[in-house]
């Protein structure tokens, strides 16, 4: 199939890449990995380049790979606290001298710089579900230079690219292994959906055969589910639906547990109201990795998480710093798939 360059594009979810530019990120970012591990220059790629990245929400990993990957580039990464700045709004929720338009947002750092990096879910948008992706849409409607997303509250595309890159580096192939993205318990539910649902397109789209587990009532967006059927099918993956963790690990080269907030529940607490979201929270607190669970997989199966991750809640301590986990080479792989992402769009 004829693709389209990737110069200019946005990077709003990996939904609007095939199967073979995906594969394109990927070993630019194995190259770029490489090169920086043999202290191989590549500062020419993005020299006098400039990223502006707006944070609407806190994070370690995600500010910090975007800005030590863009000095590795030659270029500048500029952090801009939503609060710090005229916080950015769409029409109907601005506030005088307080707020700026979006598209006067856009429009100024267009003619400053070369791509804009949002992250934004959950509190600043009140958890209604789909509305700070739809910022991420209002601000690429707005420019001609690149929108990355950092997260919002559907798609976290940097964590998946990169999730899809570790088990590549780990096992050598994507096509047909098992990959189990499940939810998990923590006391905290403010977490959106974006990884979960970001991971399965990553892992259905490069042909992985996935798993998806949740007890009821943390489905995620069906929209996204049905989308991921299809991807299978196209790629030669499987994709099916779990109520049972254990029955889901069993077998499975890759797992992923990770706590998210109940998407029908959210509904909820937009309008004020999370006691139906912390009841379901109680009802499932025997949903957690320890080694006792991660033993279901296979012997040598990886353990996965974006992190941050809730140990002695999500995860066991013995499991995250056990021999099985790639949580730190998984945090190391943001910064080298996300330098793939600015070279190849920037
Ligand atoms: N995984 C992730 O996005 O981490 P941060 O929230 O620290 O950026």
């Amino acid at each position: 199939m004829q693709t389209k360059s990737l110069r200019g594009r946005d990077f709003l979810t990996l939904r609007d890449f095939t199967e073979e530019e995906i594969n394109t990120f990927l070993d630019v970012g194995f190259d770029l990995k490489r090169r920086f591990a043999m202290g191989e220059k590549h500062s020419h790629l993005l020299e006098d380049k400039s990223l502006y990245m707006v944070f609407y929400n806190q994070s370690l990993r995600t500010r910090n790979s975007f800005e030590s990957g863009m000095t590795q580039l030659g270029g500048h990464a500029h952090f801009l606290a939503s609060d710090k700045i005229y916080t950015p709004a769409v029409e109907g929720e601005e506030k005088a001298y307080s707020t700026e338009r979006v598209s006067d947002v856009a429009r100024v750092l267009e003619r400053y710089g070369d791509a804009i990096a949002i992250r934004m879910y959950g509190p600043p948008t009140g958890w209604v579900y789909g509305k700070a992706n739809s910022y991420m849409e209002e601000f690429a409607r707005w420019t001609d230079i690149p929108i990355l997303n950092m997260e919002c509250d559907k798609y976290h595309p940097c964590q998946a690219l990169t999730d899809i890159m570790t088990v590549k580096e780990k096992l050598g192939q994507l096509k047909n292994k098992k990959f189990v993205m499940s939810w998990a318990y923590s006391p905290s539910y403010e977490k959106p959906l974006s990884v979960p649902q970001s991971a399965i397109i990553a892992a259905t789209k490069m042909g992985m055969d996935v798993v998806q587990a949740q007890p009821k009532g943390f489905e995620l967006d069906e929209e996204i589910t049905d989308a991921c059927a299809g991807y299978a099918e196209k790629s030669g993956g499987s994709f099916e639906v779990s109520y049972d963790m254990e029955e889901a690990f069993e077998d499975a080269d890759v797992v992923y547990p990770k706590c998210w907030g109940s998407k029908a529940e959210f509904e909820n607490v937009a309008q004020g109201d999370d006691s139906g979201m912390k009841k379901l929270f109680e009802e499932n607190k025997d949903w957690k990795c320890d080694q006792e669970m991660l033993d279901i997989a296979k012997d040598d199966a990886l353990y996965m998480h974006c992190l941050p991750a809730d140990r002695g809640w999500e995860v066991s301590n013995e499991v995250m710093d056990g021999p099985q986990s790639v949580i730190f080479d998984e945090a190391e792989n943001r910064m080298h798939s996300q330098k793939a992402v600015m070279s190849l769009v920037m």
